[in-house]
C-alpha cells in the first residue's frame, strides 16, 4: 500500500500562517510515501516567497515531487522570464524540473508544463511525451503510474475545455498507451475528480483527481483543501481533506477500482 499526498498551489507570499500550520502537522500525522506539489509554490516568485516554502519543505521528513507552476515564473522582469524563467525555483525548491519517484509500487513523474511565454497558460511539448514514454513505457503493468503537472487537462464539472493545456490532446494519446492510472494538478484552485477519457479520444480511463489551494488565501470561493490518494492494489481511495477553520478534517472519500480498460469510479 501506498500514500500520496496531492498539496497544490501554496502560493507562499499570500498564504494563511494558520492553514499552513495545520497543513504541515496534517501531513505529519498522515506520513505519506511521497508528497507531491502540483505547483504554484509562490505568489510572485520573489526570493523571500521561495525561501518560506524552502522552509516548508524542510520540515516534511518525506520524499517530495514538485513541478513549478506559472505563479514560480518571474512576471514583471521580462529577461528574466524568457531567459531564466526557473533560475529561483532551481535555487530554492529543485534543479529538476521534470521530477521522477518510483518504488516497488509507485512511479510518479512529475512534467513542468509552465513556461515564460504566457502569463497562465500551460503546455506539454513533444519533449515531455518523449519523458512520459521513457519513464512509463517499460514499467510493470502492476506498478500505478501517476503524472503531476501544474495546470490542468479536464475542465471543472460545468465547463467548456477553455484554456486546457496546449498539447493536450497528443499527451492524452500518450497518457493512454503509457497506461497512466492517475493525474495530478491545480492552477484553477478548485478541487474535483473526473475521467480522461470523457474529455479525449481515448478508450483507457484514466483517474483526473484536481487540487484545491492548500493554505493560498486565494481560495476562489472554495476552503483550502488538499488530496490523499491510497494505492492498494486494484483499489485506489482519493480522500478530500479539507480546512474547516480550525483543522483539515475528511470531506469526501472517492473509490476507484481497476478493470481491463482502466478506472472505474464505484463510489
Ligand atoms: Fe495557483
Ligand atoms: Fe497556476
Amino acid at each position: 500500500m501506498r500514500l500520496i499526498a496531492h498539496i497544490s498551489d501554496l502560493h507562499f507570499g499570500s498564504e494563511d500562517r494558520q492553514v499552513a500550520e495545520a497543513l504541515l502537522l496534517d501531513l505529519l500525522l498522515l506520513r505519506p510515501t511521497l508528497v507531491a506539489i502540483s505547483g504554484d509554490l509562490t505568489q510572485r516568485a520573489r526570493r523571500r516567497e521561495f525561501l518560506a516554502a524552502k522552509e516548508f519543505l524542510k520540515q516534511l521528513p518525506f520524499p517530495v515531487l514538485t513541478v513549478p507552476g506559472n505563479h514560480d515564473i518571474p512576471l514583471y522582469n521580462l529577461f528574466d522570464r524568457l531567459l531564466s524563467p526557473y533560475k529561483r525555483y532551481r535555487y530554492y525548491i529543485s534543479d529538476e524540473l521534470d521530477p521522477y519517484y518510483v518504488d516497488e509500487e509507485i512511479a510518479v513523474l512529475g512534467i513542468n508544463t509552465a513556461h515564460g511565454l504566457t502569463i497562465k497558460n500551460g503546455r506539454f511539448v513533444d519533449e515531455h511525451v518523449a519523458k512520459l514514454e521513457r519513464s512509463f513505457g517499460s514499467l510493470d503493468s502492476t506498478i500505478f503510474k501517476v503524472l503531476v503537472t501544474h495546470h490542468h487537462f479536464t475542465p471543472p464539472p460545468g465547463h467548456k475545455a477553455t484554456a486546457i493545456i496546449e498539447g493536450a490532446y497528443r499527451a492524452a494519446r500518450a497518457i493512454e498507451s503509457c497506461r497512466v492510472d492517475l493525474m495530478l494538478a491545480g492552477h484553477l484552485h478548485r478541487s474535483y475528480m473526473q475521467d480522461l477519457s470523457h474529455h479525449y479520444a481515448i478508450e483507457r480511463s484514466v483517474i483526473v483527481a484536481q487540487a484545491g489551494t492548500a493554505i493560498s488565501r486565494r481560495s476562489r470561493g472554495e476552503s483550502n483543501s488538499y488530496n490523499v490518494i491510497t494505492v492498494n492494489g486494484s483499489d485506489t481511495y482519493i480522500t478530500l481533506r479539507v480546512w474547516n477553520g480550525t483543522s483539515f478534517v475528511d470531506q469526501m472519500t472517492a473509490h476507484f477500482r481497476k478493470g481491463s480498460s482502466g478506472w472505474v469510479r464505484l463510489k
